[in-house]
Order: C-alpha cells, then sequence, then structure tokens
C-alpha cells in the first residue's frame, strides 16, 4: 500500500513543480523570447547527476554541442554557460543586472548579516567597497614599502630556501609558494610579516586553504540543495564549512581588534588602519562604513581577499614551475631575455616589463593553458533581462567556460600546444594582449587582485628562474599536464631538483 502512495505524492509534486515553472514563465514580460537551449534534465535534480567528477569537463561537452549560449539545471538553480569570450565580454560589461552574485549557503563569514564582503556583496554597498579597495590596493604606497618591495621580501626569501635544497629532490615548492603569497597578502592587509618557519603562518595558510577546500569540496551538495543544511547540518557539508569559516573569523576579527587599540590616525600603516580611519569618519548611519555593519564588512573583505587570492596565485606559480620543467627550451628563452635585460647583475623589477615581451607572453599562455578557474565565477542576474534575443529570467546564475574560451580551436588553432608565441606580434618583438584570454574574467566584476598577482607571477618567476635551473626529479615520473580535480585545475604531484646558475658570479 505505501508504495502507491510514495508514487502518488512524487507525481503530484512533479506536476506542481512543473505548472509552477510555466506560470513563472507566462507571468513573465519576456515569456516570448526565445529558450535558451541546453540538455534536458531530471525534475527537481536537473543536470546534476550527469556532471562528472570535474564537472568542467562536462561542461566543456556541451560547449561543443550547444555553443556559446546554453542553459542547464542545477537542482532548482537555472545557470546559463557563456563560452564564447566575446558574449562574456558583452554579458559582464554592460548590464549592472548581470553584476549579481548568488548565495551559496553556508559560506558567509556572518550569518547574522548575509551578502557582506567583497565576493558576496552586490548593489551599492558593493560598489562602494570595490572602489575603495581598488584604490587602496592602486595606491598601495600607503604602508612604510611599496607593493613591489614587499613581494621581494618573499621572493628572497624563497630563494634562500631553494638555494638550501640545491641539488637535492623537492617535493613541496609548493609549499613555500603558499607561504609566500599569503605572507604578501597579510603583510599588505595588517603590515604584519612572518618568517616562512614560523608556525603562525602555517597556521593561516592552513586555515585559508582549508576553507576554499571545505567549501567546494565538502560543500558541493549544500551549493544547489540548500535545503539540505536545515535536514543534515553534519552530511551536506555545512557543518564542515561553518568549522573553518568560524575558525578563520575568529582570527581575522582578533588582528582588527589589535588595530583598532593601537590606530594612530596619522600614520596608516595598512590596508585595516586605513579601513577603520574611514569608519572613523563616517558619522551618518546610513554610510556603508558605519559601525558594526561595516566592521564585519572589513572581516569579510579580507576573508575574500584570502580565500580568492592565495591558492590561486600559488597554484598559478606551482604550474609555471611544471611548465617551464616540461619545456626547458622555454625555461632557456625566458633566461636569455632576463639576462639581456639585467646582465644578471641585479634582480629583475617590475619596471623591466616593458622590456620582456617574451615573460609577458610567457605569463598569458600559462594563465591560458592552466586555465586555473576553469568555470570562472557565477554571476546572478538580479532582474529578468533579454540577452541576444534569449530570455534570462531574474536569479539565473550566468557561468563562462574559460577552459573553452581558452582552449577552443576556431580561437588558438593548436590550443594544446603550450606556445607563448601566440601572444607575441610576428616579429617577436612586442607583447600582444589578446581579449580572448580572460583568466580574471571581464566586465564589472573583473579580479580585483589582477594588478597584485601579475605582478606576484612576474617577479616570482622570473627571480626564481634568473638565479636557477630548475628540472624534474628523473628518478621520479614527471607529472603529466593534466589536472587534477577541484574547483582549481592544480597540477598533479611532482618532484624537482634546482641549481644555481648564478653561483659563479
Ligand atoms: C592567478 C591569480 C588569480 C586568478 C586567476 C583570479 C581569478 C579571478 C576570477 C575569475 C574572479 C571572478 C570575477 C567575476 O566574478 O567576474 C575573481 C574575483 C576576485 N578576485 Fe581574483 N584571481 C586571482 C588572484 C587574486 C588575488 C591575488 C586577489 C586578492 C588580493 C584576488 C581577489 C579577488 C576578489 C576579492 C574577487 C571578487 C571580486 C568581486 O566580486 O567584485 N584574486 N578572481
Amino acid at each position: 500500500m505505501a508504495f502507491p502512495l510514495v508514487g502518488f505524492i512524487i507525481a503530484t509534486a512533479l506536476l506542481a513543480w512543473y505548472i509552477l515553472q510555466a506560470k513563472k514563465k507566462n507571468k513573465s514580460k519576456l515569456g516570448n523570447l526565445k529558450e535558451i537551449p541546453g540538455p534536458k534534465g531530471l525534475p527537481f535534480i536537473g543536470n546534476v547527476l550527469q556532471l562528472g567528477k570535474f564537472a568542467n569537463d562536462q561542461f566543456t561537452k556541451w560547449s561543443k554541442e550547444y555553443g556559446p549560449i546554453y542553459k542547464v539545471h542545477l537542482g532548482s538553480q537555472m545557470v546559463v554557460i557563456i563560452s564564447d569570450p566575446k558574449m562574456s565580454k558583452e554579458i559582464f560589461t554592460h548590464d549592472p543586472a548581470f553584476a549579481g552574485r548568488p548565495k551559496i549557503e553556508g559560506t558567509d563569514v556572518y550569518l547574522e548579516q548575509p551578502g557582506v564582503g567583497m565576493f558576496s556583496s552586490e548593489g551599492d554597498l558593493w560598489e562602494t567597497h570595490r572602489r575603495f579597495l581598488l584604490r587602496q590596493l592602486r595606491d598601495f604606497g600607503f604602508g612604510k614599502s611599496s607593493m613591489e618591495t614587499l613581494i621581494m621580501d618573499e621572493v628572497n626569501e624563497v630563494l634562500e630556501t631553494f638555494k638550501k635544497q640545491e641539488g637535492k629532490p623537492v617535493k613541496n615548492v609548493r609549499v613555500s609558494l603558499r607561504l609566500a603569497i599569503v605572507n604578501a597578502l597579510w603583510t599588505i592587509l595588517s603590515s604584519q610579516r612572518f618568517k616562512h618557519d614560523d608556525p603562525k603562518l602555517s597556521q593561516l595558510t592552513d586555515s585559508a586553504i582549508n576553507t576554499f577546500n571545505d567549501i567546494f569540496e565538502n560543500g558541493s551538495l549544500i551549493i544547489f540543495m540548500p535545503w539540505l543544511r536545515y535536514v543534515l547540518p553534519e552530511y551536506s557539508g555545512f557543518n564542515a564549512i561553518r568549522r573553518v569559516v568560524d575558525q578563520f573569523k575568529n582570527f581575522l576579527e582578533g588582528t582588527v581588534k589589535e588595530h583598532k587599540e593601537s590606530l594612530q590616525e596619522e600614520n596608516l600603516k595598512d590596508f585595516i588602519d586605513v579601513y577603520l580611519a574611514e569608519m572613523k569618519k563616517a558619522k551618518d548611519e546610513t554610510s556603508h562604513f558605519y559601525g558594526i555593519k561595516a566592521e564585519r564588512q572589513l572581516v569579510a573583505t579580507m576573508f575574500d581577499m584570502f580565500i580568492a587570492g592565495s591558492e590561486s596565485s600559488a597554484t598559478t606559480l606551482s604550474w609555471t614551475i611544471v611548465y617551464l620543467c616540461k619545456f626547458p627550451e622555454v625555461q632557456k628563452k625566458v633566461q636569455q631575455e632576463i639576462e639581456a635585460v639585467t646582465g644578471n647583475e641585479r634582480q629583475v623589477s617590475v619596471n623591466d616589463r616593458p622590456n620582456m615581451p617574451y615573460t609577458l607572453a610567457l605569463v598569458d599562455e600559462i594563465l591560458r593553458h592552466s586555465s586555473l578557474v576553469p568555470d570562472g565565477a557565477q554571476h546572478r542576474a538580479m532582474a529578468e533581462r533579454e540577452f541576444q534575443g534569449y530570455r534570462i529570467p531574474e536569479n539565473a546564475w550566468i557561468q563562462p567556460n574559460l577552459y573553452w574560451m581558452h582552449h577552443d580551436p576556431k580561437i588558438w588553432g593548436d590550443p594544446e600546444n603550450f606556445r607563448p608565441e601566440r601572444f607575441l606580434s610576428k616579429d617577436g618583438k612586442k607583447y600582444v594582449k589578446s581579449e580572448n584570454m580572460q583568466a580574471f574574467m571581464v566586465g564589472r566584476r573583473v579580479c580585483v587582485g589582477e594588478t597584485l598577482a601579475r605582478d606576484n607571477i612576474f617577479l616570482f618567476l622570473t627571480n626564481i628562474f634568473q638565479k636557477f635551473d630548475i628540472k624534474f626529479d628523473p628518478s621520479v615520473k614527471e607529472p603529466s599536464l593534466d589536472t587534477i580535480p577541484g574547483f582549481f585545475r592544480s597540477p598533479g604531484d611532482y618532484q624537482v631538483i634546482m641549481k644555481d646558475r648564478l653561483v659563479s658570479k
């Protein structure tokens, strides 16, 4: 008897769901526009089961089948996938309605005040803080030393570590690079710099990495089925996410408290100081810099900078080592350019950039070929809109397939080949930027850390390879250029041997 009853309940629920969808569409003013094409899915769960362990592989198959714009349903969520760089530029740049951000259950730093920080906020709050943050990063000269000096402190500590490991097989280059990247970010935010062997630094790094991994590995279920939070808080990953988010939040709140106690308005040392000074100026309750809400905004922004900025840059540097070992002729070429510009008598500086077209092309080829964030970051349509003759409903998510944009043979010809020359002029003398390379995405929400990330990659890459020849350890299997599944496309494990090439200088 129980079975027909369950069947009846499911059938009724399905019918109700279909009627609701049809009603929603009929109520829309744009209901007569074309439907976006896309694969068929099941009621309630949509296309979730069709995504394998590495969702981007399936998105890419669909990009080839359905073209530059298609839609899928992940649970009840409609996601519009954009697979063409021109379309991506158009949708993410012009209409502010497409600059919203989806809410991902449990990831808000403050459950009591969701939608704060840089990544998750929208509208006026987001615009005001984004302008402020960009101004502070751009003018970063507000501390005692410039951004380049801070990064070079980290580069030099990595060079010292590598020197101690010279000639021996080294497995954990990635760990050294990660510590260095987190430390530079932390110095910009808080003016506290740690030695790379300080346990506080590894604690900070681990918190950032664990939070990130927990959100995207354990949290994947509640991304598309947010109600699981209330039914299965442990199994859905909600509790795991909260544990690491809260731990990191407490650490950041502690640092803000220390800064409040020692703030000297005539001597603002870092980003936290500058923000606290702005809060002091705000007397109007409606200001985004007023009171406890603003303080939470500060903590959440620092949290976002860590989550978005540490693992992304460290993994790109890790790919850099892999590519340059895999292609020793590229390693040679970049070393020749470094020597031509510096005579290897001094270290490379960001001012050398205009004279180093091959290195600039190499950085773009690393970003293109690795396509670190294969599905970019989703935006939310804050209102129903027409786009390219299609109806995009309010609350649809918009997701670029950056991997496919960077690997479409119609755009790149031979996308699988690692060839920095594709970003050079025909005579090989000039670096040529391509609008089809969108590793940091484009438009209104383009990565706020792009300048910092590019400075990091340029300074680490050039100064490491100026000093060292690096090759894979011949006694261990070389990694392939395939990625291990995860939110980021990361290289598999590898082991290298370094040799100081300036030792006789
Ligand atoms: C190789 C390194 C990096 C890559 C590939 C990368 C890529 C991206 C991408 C694809 C987005 C999404 C943009 C959008 O939603 O339209 C993004 C956003 C963001 N990135 Fe990066 N990023 C990198 C490094 C950094 C660094 C170093 C920082 C901070 C210091 C940072 C901070 C942010 C923030 C705060 C956002 C959110 C911006 C917003 O919502 O307005 N990123 N990044």
